[in-house]
């Protein structure tokens, strides 16, 4: 694993990247460890804002898998906010490798302002996205229906995938979906 916060200490731009975005807590290192079947990988918390960098993590020869820090953490520092931004910028408007970002979405709140904003953003960089409905362990099938239902019909009809990682479900789905980009 390596962590950046400076565009430039980022590892050599090749292979594939799928960069994992979403709010604090959604679940996107929990879910970058089922992907890349080693719960020890990238670090877990129940505290918002465990992850503060940029972290690259090599799964194959070809494929990284890039983890943020999440959006809307409100006790990050301005400077420090400002850095992020910049960063991200920077990172999605030049690097090559960027195949897709995966956006991790709670399934009880999914597509926030936040979530709309960093599809924008996917958009801006002509990045294509791929939503995910995280923790579908807390929901019963009747509910995780209505919430598959409802956030497709707001993304005009893109598929969206479910998970959990408390059931190390969803996962074979996801990673044939990324797989998808890189044949
Ligand atoms: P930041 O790094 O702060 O942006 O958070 P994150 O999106 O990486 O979330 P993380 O994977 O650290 O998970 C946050 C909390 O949610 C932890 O307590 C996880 O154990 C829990 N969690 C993650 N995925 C699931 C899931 O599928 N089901 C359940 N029940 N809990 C989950
Ligand atoms: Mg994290």
């Amino acid at each position: 694993m390596q962590g950046v916060l400076n565009i430039k200490k980022a590892p050599p731009d090749e292979g594939f990247e799928f960069v994992l975005a979403g709010r604090s807590n959604a679940g996107k290192s929990s879910a970058l460890n089922c992907l890349a079947k080693n719960k020890k990988l990238a670090r877990t918390s129940k505290t918002p804002g465990r992850t503060t960098e940029i972290n690259f993590f090599k799964v194959t020869d070809e494929i990284k898998l890039v983890d943020l820090p999440g959006y809307g953490f409100s006790k990050m520092s301005v400077d420090k906010k400002k850095n992020l931004d910049t960063l991200l910028d920077n990172y999605f408007s030049s690097r090559q490798s960027l195949c897709a970002a995966i956006i991790f979405m709670d399934i009880r709140h999914p597509l926030k302002n936040s979530d709309i904003q960093m599809m924008e953003f996917c958009h801006k960089y002509e990045v294509p996205f791929i939503p995910v409905l995280t923790k579908s362990d807390k929901l019963n099938s009747s509910a995780i229906s209505r919430s598959i239902k409802d956030v497709e019909k707001k993304l005009n009809s893109k598929p969206v995938i479910v998970t959990s990682s408390k059931d190390d479900e969803g996962f074979d789905k996801l990673s044939k979906k990324i797989l998808e980009f890189v044949e």
